[in-house]
């Protein structure tokens, strides 16, 4: 089996048109889920996770995401001059060299945002996360599966158990066998219509990948929407390798559409003990 999981891609160059007119000029990965921005969770996840290297795929008018995971010198020296506490940015503090960023200078799909680190990830396994998919969990769902992933190796994505009306918005698989919370995958279909979707375990916005993926994206095919699909791509590994699913522990919020992305402050502000007991009242108030 190939060595650790070391480096992570997010792919944030996509156009984000389902929360516009929010995303017209700010990344949807900078929107804010309570007091931190959507990337900023997913990095955190992936760091708990062992991941040393984050590659973003950005397009334009994502330099904020970027600029994010900077120092921000005037603002630190104006604060630390008015003798304010920097705690709150040590998350956005990155190591020299931890980021690495890469253009999709064009918005062709998931599997070619994926592409586009091709010689950044080399020949190395390398994790995947969708920022806009916030999973909430402890441990974090990626450390979940690296956890997993060294005892199985080979190509591992998260799955979750969706209503049969929803499988036409999602990644579906064809389940093999099952192993507690691990299932093999046999294959992997793009947004199914429900009577033709081989189970309801849909895909989550977080993979596990050999580099050999790479080498079937080079191929450029387009899929659904005419995009290039990273299900399609990976449905061609299956078979080649060991391809399992992980039904991890983690709620997971579709921060990408609206009502997902309402819902998700409400529940994470739940979690927050400085502001949970304000909105739990408020909250009330609204069932009353
Ligand atoms: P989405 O399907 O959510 O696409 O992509 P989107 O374009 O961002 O959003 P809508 O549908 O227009 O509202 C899932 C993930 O893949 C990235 C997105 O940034 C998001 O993290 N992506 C998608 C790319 O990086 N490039 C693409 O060409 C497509």
């Amino acid at each position: 089996m190939r060595g650790r999981v070391r480096k992570a891609i997010f792919p944030v160059a996509g156009l984000g048109t389902r929360l516009l007119p929010a995303t017209k000029t700010m990344p949807k990965e900078m929107l804010t889920v309570v007091d931190r921005p959507l990337i900023q969770y997913a990095v955190d996840e992936a760091r708990e996770a062992g991941i040393e290297q984050l590659i973003f795929v950005t397009g334009r008018g994502k330099a904020a995401l970027v600029d994010y995971f900077d120092t921000a010198f005037e603002l630190e020296a104006t604060m630390e001059a008015a003798g304010k506490s920097l705690d709150a940015l040590a998350p956005t503090r990155a190591r020299f060299g931890e980021v690495v960023t890469v253009r999709q200078q064009r918005p062709l799909g998931l599997g070619h945002a994926v592409w586009c680190a091709r010689d950044i990830v080399g020949d190395e396994p390398f994790a995947v996360l969708l920022p806009d998919d916030l999973m909430s969990g402890t441990p974090g769902a990626l450390k979940q599966m690296v956890d997993a992933w060294e005892k199985v190796g080979g190509n591992m994505l998260a799955t979750e158990e969706v209503p049969a009306e929803k499988t036409r918005s999602y990644g579906i698989l064809t389940p093999g066998k099952v192993d507690g919370d691990l299932t093999e995958v046999l294959g992997l279909v793009e947004k199914p219509e429900p009577e033709d979707a081989p189970s309801r375990l849909a895909v989550m916005g977080r993979y596990i990948l050999q580099p050999e993926l790479m080498r079937v994206l080079d191929k450029g095919e387009r899929g659904a929407g005419g995009e290039i699909q990273l299900t399609d791509a990976m449905a061609q590994l299956i078979g080649t390798q060991p391809f399992h699913a992980l039904k991890v522990d983690a709620v997971r919020h579709d921060c990408g559409d609206k009502a997902g992305f309402v819902i998700a402050n409400i529940a994470l502000a739940l979690e927050r003990g400085d502001i949970a007991p304000k909105v739990r009242d408020f909250l009330a108030t609204l069932r009353a």
